[in-house]
């Protein structure tokens, strides 16, 4: 499969399994872990409009049409962001999305583990995680059709 196949797959994986996702979570807010562009910040504040939704990443490098308000954006290493925002709105978060990392398994593995091990602080009882690595502690739930099995992941916290 080409690279390009290969994006067009996981870029429409992704933006599938959050459609689902915030149809199926409880209410309560949305957290977006890693920035970037902010193509899926755009994206969750055009398919949950009621819900607020916070953002994490190490620096701001959105498009300018996608930068959240200060008060949702948490700029720093995301384990203290975390807690930051653990400390600022407790368990409120009822569907996080977790695209963080480099592609290099090295640093995206261990981080996966110490944010899958924080991500508790802040998620309600049958908050959904959407993620780009199956993350440790949680209930895996089936994909919606299409979506091939490995390419994105859908969790539940029960805590
Ligand atoms: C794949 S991009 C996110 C893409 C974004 N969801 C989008 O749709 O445009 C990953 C982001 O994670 C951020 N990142 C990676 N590791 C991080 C860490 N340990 N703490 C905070 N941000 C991190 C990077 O700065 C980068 O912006």
């Amino acid at each position: 499969m080409s690279r390009l196949d290969s994006v067009i797959r996981r870029l429409s994986a992704q933006r599938d399994c959050l459609g689902w996702a915030v149809e199926h979570a409880p209410d309560g807010a949305v957290l977006d872990l890693g920035l970037g562009n902010g193509r899926t910040y755009h994206h969750l504040r055009e398919i949950a409009p009621a819900r607020d939704v916070y953002v994490i990443d190490r620096h701001m490098a959105a498009h300018p049409s996608s930068v959240p308000p200060d008060d949702f954006f948490l700029e720093g290493e995301a384990e203290p962001m975390v807690e930051a925002l653990a400390a600022r709105i407790g368990r409120s978060v009822a569907l996080a999305h977790y695209d963080l990392g480099n592609g290099v398994p090295e640093n995206d593995v261990p981080l996966a583990k110490a944010i899958a091990a924080l991500l508790p602080k802040v998620l309600c009882n049958g908050a959904l995680i959407v993620a780009n690595a199956e993350l440790e502690g949680f209930e895996q739930l089936p994909t919606p059709e299409g979506v091939a099995p490995g390419r994105y992941f859908i969790q539940r916290y029960k805590g």
